[in-house]
C-alpha cells in the first residue's frame, strides 16, 4: 500500500498505527487500531477471527465473546501482536505473519450491509451501482490505490514545476465566453439577467496575460470544463497541468514539461521513462495514420502511389495517394485467413472513415494474390506491391486510394483497430508530435479554416508568407504529447504580436471589429509589451489513468460523471426551483420531443 506506515505519523487519539503496518517486529507490543470489519469467521462458540481493514491493509484479530459486529462496521480494537501459529502464516498478506490477540473491541459505528462487497476480489460490480455508492467504491482497494497514485503524481508535478521556478497562480472560474474550440458550460448572471459567464475550457487566456504581466513562469493544476460527449478519456470536468513560460522556444517548453512528466512517472511507477522522442505531425500521419501515434506496435503505413502510377485499375488510376497496411501473419494468425464478414467489416469501417472503398489482398502460398481486384493488376504491379510491402505468405494487405490525408486516416484507424493493445499495457511510449498544421479542415457554416489547436498559436516562421495565399499549408509552432496512442497534452509558442493575431483571426473569418468586440480584453494587453511566450497543458486524469493501469479516466477520478454525463449518487443534473430561475431571468422552453 502507498503512503507512509510510520506509526508516529499515523497515530491519533483513537489509534496507535495503521492496520496494514503490523509486522513481526511488532510482536509483543500492545497496539490500538481503527477500521472497518472486512470479514468475520467464527471459530468455535466464543471465538471469532475478525479481519479489520483501513486503507493500508487488513490484519487478523482473534476476539473472544464477540458482540454483534458485521462487515463494514467501524471498530476500534486494542490487542497484543503475536506471531501467527505455525501453519497459519499467510504469505500473500503483508501482515500475514502476525495477528492481534487478547483483543478489546469497541464499536464506533454500525453499518448497513453494503450493496456490493468491498472485498477487492469482487470487481465486476455494475458501474452505475459503483458510482451511486461511490463512497463505498472508493473504500475498495482499486480506488484507494488509484487515488493515492493520483495524489503522488500531482505532488511530483508540483515539485518538478517549482524546482524550475514556475509560480502557481490561480485563475478565475467565471469568465467571458472565449474561442478555444470546445462547447462551454454557461453560468447565468443574476445581476445582469440575460448575460452569462462561461466556465474555463482551460486557463489559456489568463496564463498568456500572466506572461504580459511579467510572471515569467506560471503553472497551475487547473480544473477545466468542457461540454463534450464523454468517453473513456473525456469528462466534463478534468484537470490539467497547465504551464506558460516567457522568452522561450519550443525546446525550452518541451524540456520543462518533460521534467514534470518524468517526475510523475517516477512517482507512480518508480521507473524513469526513456527520453521522449519527437516526430513531426506529417510523419506521424504518413507513417501511423494518426496525430496520436501509438508507437508500441509496428504496422507502419506503406506508400504505394508509385507502384500504381500507371495502373489500369480504375479506383487507383486517378488517386493522389495510395497507401497500404500489412497485417502480418506472424502476429495476426487470422490475417490472410480472415473470412468474408471480417473483410466486409474492414471495408465498412474504411467507408465510415471517409474512404471510397477498401481493397483487400490475401497473400497465399507462393505469394499468389487472392483479391477481388487481383485480375486488374499487372505482373509488374503485383511484384512491386509485394516487394514494397515486404509481404509474406499468409499476410493480409489493405489498400486505400484517395487524398493523402484520407488514405492516412483510414488506414491509421484500421491499424489501431487491428493492432492496438489496451492503452495501459506497457511499454510506455511517450512521443512529442511537433509542427501541427495551423488550420485543419473548413468550418461547414462559415467556409473558413478552423484552428488546428486554438487561434493563439504562432505560425511556423518558414510558412508565414503563405498565411493568406495558402493558409492550409501553414504549420504552427504547436506540439502534442502522446502516450500509448492517447493525447496527453497540447501546447504551442503563442502569437505575441497583435498584428499577427489579427491576421490569424482574419483567416478564421473573425474581422478586426469582431475580434475587438469579443476578445478586446485579451488583445488590448498585447499592446503593452507582451514577451515572446509559449506553454503547454497535459491532462493529469489521462496520465494517471495510464500509469495506474486503467483504461478509463473515471477510474482515477473520485467523483466522475457517467458516460451520459450524470452523477447517480447526487442525481445531478437536477431541475431547480422556479424561484431560482426567476431570479436569473430564465424561463424554460418545453423539453424537446424525445426521438
Ligand atoms: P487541449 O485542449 O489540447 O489544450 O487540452 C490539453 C489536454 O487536456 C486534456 N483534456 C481532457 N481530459 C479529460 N477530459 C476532457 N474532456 C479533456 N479535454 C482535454 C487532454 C488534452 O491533451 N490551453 C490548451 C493548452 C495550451 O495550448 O497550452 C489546451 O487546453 O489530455
Ligand atoms: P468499384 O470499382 O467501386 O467497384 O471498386 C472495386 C473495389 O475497389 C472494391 O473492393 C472497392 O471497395 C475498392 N475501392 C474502390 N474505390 C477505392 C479506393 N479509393 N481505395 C481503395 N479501394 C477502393
Amino acid at each position: 500500500m502507498s503512503g507512509s506506515l510510520t506509526p508516529s505519523i499515523n497515530a491519533t487519539a483513537l489509534r496507535t498505527q495503521l492496520c496494514g503496518s503490523l509486522r513481526p517486529e511488532h510482536i509483543g507490543q500492545s497496539v490500538t487500531l481503527c477500521g472497518w470489519i472486512a470479514r468475520r469467521r467464527e471459530h468455535g462458540e466464543h471465538l471469532a477471527f475478525l479481519d479489520v481493514r483501513d486503507y493500508s491493509g487488513v490484519v487478523q484479530c482473534v476476539v473472544s465473546d464477540v458482540k454483534d459486529v458485521r462487515n463494514e462496521w467501524v471498530v476500534q480494537i486494542t490487542g497484543k501482536v503475536q506471531a501467527r501459529p505455525e501453519g497459519t502464516v499467510n504469505a500473500n498478506l503483508p501482515t500475514g505473519g502476525v495477528e492481534l490477540v487478547e483483543c478489546q473491541l469497541t464499536v464506533l459505528n454500525a453499518a448497513e450491509s453494503p450493496p456490493f462487497p468491498i472485498d477487492a476480489r469482487a470487481d465486476d460490480v455494475d458501474e452505475g451501482v459503483r458510482l451511486k455508492f461511490r463512497y463505498l467504491d472508493i473504500r475498495r482497494e482499486r480506488m484507494q490505490k488509484n487515488l493515492r497514485i493520483r495524489a503522488k503524481v500531482n505532488s511530483a508535478i508540483r515539485g518538478a514545476m517549482e524546482a524550475q521556478n514556475f509560480v502557481e497562480v490561480e485563475t478565475p472560474f467565471l469568465m467571458p465566453s472565449t474561442p478555444e474550440g470546445a462547447r462551454e458550460f454557461l453560468v447565468p448572471s443574476r445581476k445582469e439577467p440575460g448575460s452569462f459567464y462561461a466556465l474555463p475550457q482551460s486557463p489559456q487566456l489568463w496564463k498568456q496575460l500572466l506572461m504580459v504581466a511579467g510572471i515569467d513562469r506560471y503553472y497551475q493544476i487547473a480544473r477545466c470544463l468542457r461540454d463534450e460527449d464523454l468517453r473513456a478519456d473525456r469528462q466534463y470536468e478534468f484537470m490539467q497541468l497547465d504551464a506558460e513560460m516567457s522568452f522561450v522556444t519550443k525546446d525550452d517548453v518541451l524540456a520543462a514539461i518533460s521534467r514534470a512528466v518524468v517526475a510523475a512517472a517516477e512517482a507512480a511507477l518508480g521507473q524513469t521513462p526513456p527520453p521522449i522522442e519527437q516526430i513531426t505531425w506529417h510523419d506521424a500521419m504518413n507513417r501511423f495514420g494518426s496525430d496520436k501515434p501509438d508507437l508500441r506496435f509496428g504496422m507502419e503505413l506503406i506508400d504505394l502511389t508509385d507502384v500504381f502510377a500507371a495502373t489500369e485499375f480504375k479506383a487507383f488510376a486517378t488517386a493522389k495517394s495510395i497507401k497500404g497496411l500489412r497485417v502480418d501473419a506472424a502476429t495476426y494468425p487470422e490475417a490472410a485467413a480472415s473470412g468474408r464478414s471480417k473483410l466486409d467489416a474492414f471495408t465498412d469501417r474504411a467507408k465510415q472513415m471517409g474512404a471510397k472503398g477498401l481493397v483487400w489482398i490475401k497473400v497465399g502460398d507462393d505469394l499468389a494474390l487472392d483479391s477481388p481486384v487481383a485480375k486488374f493488376l499487372s505482373d509488374a504491379e503485383r511484384a512491386a506491391l509485394l516487394q514494397q510491402m515486404q509481404a509474406k505468405s499468409g499476410d493480409l494487405l489493405l489498400l486505400v486510394a484517395d487524398e493523402w490525408s484520407t488514405t492516412c486516416e483510414v488506414l491509421g484507424h484500421l491499424r489501431n483497430d487491428i493492432g492496438r493493445p489496451p492503452v495501459h499495457e506497457g511499454p510506455y511510449r511517450y512521443v512529442w508530435v511537433i509542427d501541427f498544421p495551423l488550420f485543419v479542415g473548413v468550418n461547414a457554416i462559415t467556409g473558413k479554416p478552423q484552428p488546428g489547436h486554438h487561434p493563439f498559436c504562432q505560425p511556423h516562421p518558414d510558412d508565414i508568407e503563405r498565411l493568406e495565399s495558402d493558409p492550409m499549408s501553414v504549420r504552427a509552432l504547436a506540439y502534442d504529447l502522446v502516450l500509448n496512442g492517447w493525447e496527453l497534452g497540447s501546447g504551442s509558442i503563442r502569437i505575441h504580436d497583435p498584428e499577427m493575431q489579427r491576421r490569424v483571426f482574419r483567416q478564421l473569418g473573425i474581422s478586426d471589429e469582431d475580434a475587438d468586440r469579443r476578445f478586446g480584453f485579451f488583445l488590448q494587453p498585447f499592446k503593452y509589451g507582451a514577451p515572446p511566450h509559449g506553454g503547454f497543458a497535459f491532462g493529469t486524469d489521462r496520465l494517471v489513468a495510464i500509469l495506474a493501469g486503467e483504461e478509463n479516466i473515471r477510474e482515477v477520478i473520485a467523483f466522475p460523471k457517467t458516460q451520459s454525463g450524470s452523477d447517480p449518487m447526487t442525481n445531478a443534473p437536477t431541475p431547480v426551483d422556479p424561484a431560482q430561475l426567476n431570479e436569473l431571468g430564465i424561463r424554460l422552453l418545453p423539453p424537446p420531443a424525445k426521438s
